[in-house]
């Protein structure tokens, strides 16, 4: 079966389920899921009756989509995602993000957790993500293009809405709080990085390194959808200072900002009209 058959299977098990077309698709990275509980007349399905989606085998991801409403906005949350570092594929990385737009959706907000490479962030600092640098070696566009769901060679100058980065840095002023924007580097993971790593990156100009979400933005940006991608700093990068990094950290630093998080996604999600 190729990538549109797969598809639009999963799409037709999720309509016949939540009844409604989303504005937006929200992705909730590492220790960040408490936000799909803000929904009102939820709508929960377990990853494992959605076909051929990939099942969510990372620790601090739950593995459920949840359909549901902020304020008047339609919108579906995953809470949890397929990383490359898991075996998935980018296809199947992105696969999600497939299924969202062609459920209708034309707005993405993606979250994770990312090392903080710029040394003006500290830990729990939220940053908008302005750009991306793919270092994963893989890119979901990669086979034949189906050009019924965007081009062969997608263009990528603006592929982190330039409006959306507004709406979300005046969303976080009202909160009373200052929203950096930063160049997000994914690896494929799953080690963190070496500390001579997080030197080469801050010297190609990445702020933010992280393991995932730059499969779901280029698949968002085929299908012509608009993206907020925001980052939460769970730790300062390898060697920025002078303590190893590890995942319980990364958790327990969402778990602190998981307030102010989930009030800036309630802000932002109404004003994203696409
Ligand atoms: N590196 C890569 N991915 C991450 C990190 C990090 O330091 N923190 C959270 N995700």
């Amino acid at each position: 079966m190729n990538q549109r058959m797969l598809a639009d299977l999963a799409v037709a098990a999720i309509q016949a389920k939540i009844g409604m077309t989303p504005e937006a698709g929200v992705v909730l990275g590492s220790g960040l899921g408490a936000f799909a509980d803000e929904l009102r007349d939820a709508v929960t399905i377990d990853y494992h009756d959605i076909p051929h989606w990939p099942a969510s085998t990372a620790i601090g991801h739950a593995g459920k989509l949840v359909a549901g409403y902020i304020g008047d906005a339609p919108i579906v949350v995953l809470s949890g995602r397929a990383h490359l570092y898991e075996g998935y594929t980018p296809q199947q990385a992105a696969f999600s993000t497939r299924v969202m737009s062609l459920l209708g959706a034309h707005s993405m907000v993606i979250t994770n957790a990312a090392g903080g490479i710029n040394l003006s962030y500290s830990q729990g600092t939220l940053v908008a993500i302005a750009d991306h640098i793919n270092l994963q070696g893989v890119n979901p566009l990669t086979g034949p293009n189906d050009d019924a769901w965007g081009p062969r060679f997608p263009d990528m100058t603006e592929a982190y809405s330039t409006a959306y980065r507004a709406i979300a840095r005046n969303a976080a002023a009202v909160l009373g709080f200052q929203l950096p924007e930063g160049v997000y580097a994914a690896l494929a993971g799953p080690n963190y990085e070496t500390p001579a790593e997080i030197r080469y990156l801050r010297a190609i100009g990445a702020d933010l390194v992280g393991m995932s979400t730059v499969p779901e933005v280029i698949v968002a940006n085929h299908m012509g959808m608009r993206v907020l991608a925001i980052s939460c700093v769970t730790n300062m990068a390898a060697g920025v200072l002078d303590q190893k990094i590890d995942h319980e950290e990364v958790l327990e630093t969402g778990r602190q900002v998981r307030g102010r998080f989930t009030e800036l996604l309630k802000v932002i999600l109404p004003q994203l009209k696409g």
